[in-house]
């Protein structure tokens, strides 16, 4: 028996780094799975890698609506319904101060980081209202709590309002039995981590700034997604779910 046998999934960057881990993890445990990601190669390669009767994928662009509608009625399609949405896509750019980051990385952070974020709750909100029951679980970042040294001003701010959508949604829909959570990972090593780092970075923080002197693996970061998704967490909702091994207790 899994954790979350019978419910239907949905993935946003499930195609590679720590959304490739949660769509392993979340099959595991029972789910079918839809890779939303805009990396077909990598996505179609996991869905077939698991099983496509478990996992597919499906292209989406998060920052497009009429790409979410597609997603939505693909999954509704394919499994039959919309138990979990988890809206992990994101993009952290090179670290760079306020008056160095380019305008149009900024709004393109935002744009994926932030407002696919509503996109994602807004096309898959109404199926959940429908069957009055649902869980959404929104990546957010140690970044979302506090200033972290290692990324940029406009990745700051999507993770920190990813928090406050997160609250709204909670609060909006609680009485609907849809429970939507946010999560904030601190150093992870991921792809992501490794395109924005150099290897003596990764290293230098490891020492320096995280206090159990290491990166998390993805995996430790799917297991709290689980429970969020999963009827565990029955009323946990609107909260906020650091997994950074201690790292915010120190202020650096
Ligand atoms: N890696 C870390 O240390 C860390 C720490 C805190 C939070 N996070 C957050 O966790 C999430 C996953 O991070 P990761 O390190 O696995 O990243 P990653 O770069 O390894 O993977 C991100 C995935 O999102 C997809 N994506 C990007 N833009 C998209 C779009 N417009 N539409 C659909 N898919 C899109 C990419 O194709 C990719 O598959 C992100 O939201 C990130 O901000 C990461």
């Amino acid at each position: 028996m899994g954790l979350l046998d019978g419910k239907v999934a949905i993935i946003t960057g499930g195609a590679k780094g720590m959304g490739e881990f949660h769509t392993r993890k979340l099959v595991d445990e029972g789910a079918k799975v839809v890779i939303g990601d805009l990396d077909a190669e990598n996505g179609e390669k996991v869905a077939r890698d698991i099983g496509e009767d478990k996992a597919i994928f499906v292209e989406l662009d998060v920052t497009n609506p009429n790409s979410w509608d597609t997603v939505v009625q693909k999954t509704k399609d394919t499994f039959g319904t919309i138990d979990i949405l988890v809206n992990n896509a994101g993009l952290a750019g090179a670290i760079t101060g306020l008056l160095d980051i380019e305008e149009g990385l900024y709004k393109k952070i935002i744009d994926i980081n932030q407002n696919g974020i509503f996109y994602g709750m807004r096309a898959v909100l109404p199926t959940m209202v429908e069957k009055n029951n649902g869980s959404i679980i929104n990546i957010s970042s140690l970044a979302g709590l506090r200033h972290d040294i290692t990324v940029n001003p406009a990745y700051t701010a999507s993770k920190f309002a990813i928090r406050g959508l997160t609250k709204q949604a909670a609060y909006e829909f609680a009485d609907k039995n849809i429970r939507v959570n946010a999560v904030l990972p601190g150093a992870i090593l991921t792809p992501m981590a490794e395109a924005t780092l150099t290897k003596e970075q990764i290293d230098d923080v490891s020492q320096n700034l995280l206090p159990m002197k290491r990166f998390a693996d993805p995996k430790e970061v799917s297991e709290v997604v689980v429970f969020l998704a999963s009827d565990k967490a029955s009323y946990v909702s609107g909260g906020d779910y650091v997994v950074d091994g201690a790292r915010a207790t120190i202020n650096k």
